[in-house]
């Protein structure tokens, strides 16, 4: 059996986390509601990097393995942005209505609304092995808010190939498409290799 920390204070990750992972045999998970553990700032320039940094930090600090994840949205017009900077676009503490708001003010008049969402999850071991998987998720901008489900910026993200936002559909509907079940996805892979050995 396999002890694995889960490396977030979101809740509204970890509900999609738990359902994701609920069918994965082996592996018994902790929050941090059992399993405190100190916040770790995001000083890195990818998701890659911050997604490491957070599983490294926190599995340093409770000895435990450790899934960590570091997701955001890329906006095509603006550059790229919020990217990294996702959480914290209109300034802190993180205030998904405001960052919202400054997203539609940002994309006021402007037809190009492309942008995705990318996950990065990391598993990492105390022995130092570390495992990386990423997903993206491709959509639009809507024009306004709808919705009241997920999280972050759900309500103003439309998939492609669909016209509701991720705000409008169910946890197990957006979990079939996200960003972070297709990053979460080869993290299990590699979780029933290990809990079978
Ligand atoms: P972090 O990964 O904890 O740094 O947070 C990333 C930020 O990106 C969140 O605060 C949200 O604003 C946004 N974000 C990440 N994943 C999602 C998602 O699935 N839906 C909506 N917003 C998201």
């Amino acid at each position: 059996m396999i002890l694995l920390l889960l490396g977030t204070k979101n809740e509204g990750k970890l509900s999609e986390l738990r359902e994701l992972l609920a069918d994965l045999e082996g592996v018994e998970f902790l929050t941090f509601h059992a399993r405190p553990f100190k916040s770790v700032e995001e000083i890195g320039l990818t998701f890659d990097a911050n997604a490491r940094l957070k599983a490294r930090t926190i599995g340093a600090e409770t000895g435990l393995p450790v899934l960590a994840e570091d997701a955001g949205l890329e906006v095509d017009a603006l550059g790229g942005e919020p990217g990294v900077h996702s959480a914290r676009f209109a300034g802190v503490p993180v205030d998904y209505e405001r960052n919202n708001t400054l997203l539609l003010e940002r994309l006021a008049g402007v037809r190009d609304r492309k942008a995705r969402f990318i996950a990065v999850a990391v598993l990492c071991f105390p022995d130092g092995r570390e495992f990386v998987s990423e997903g993206i998720l491709t959509g639009r901008i809507a024009r306004k808010l709808e919705g009241e489900g997920g999280f972050g910026y759900d309500p103003l993200f439309i998939p492609d190939g669909f016209s509701r936002t991720l705000a409008e559909m169910t946890l197990v509907d957006k979990n079939r498409i996200s960003h972070r079940r297709r990053a979460i996805e080869g993290i299990k892979q590699v979780l029933r290799e290990l809990a079978h050995d």
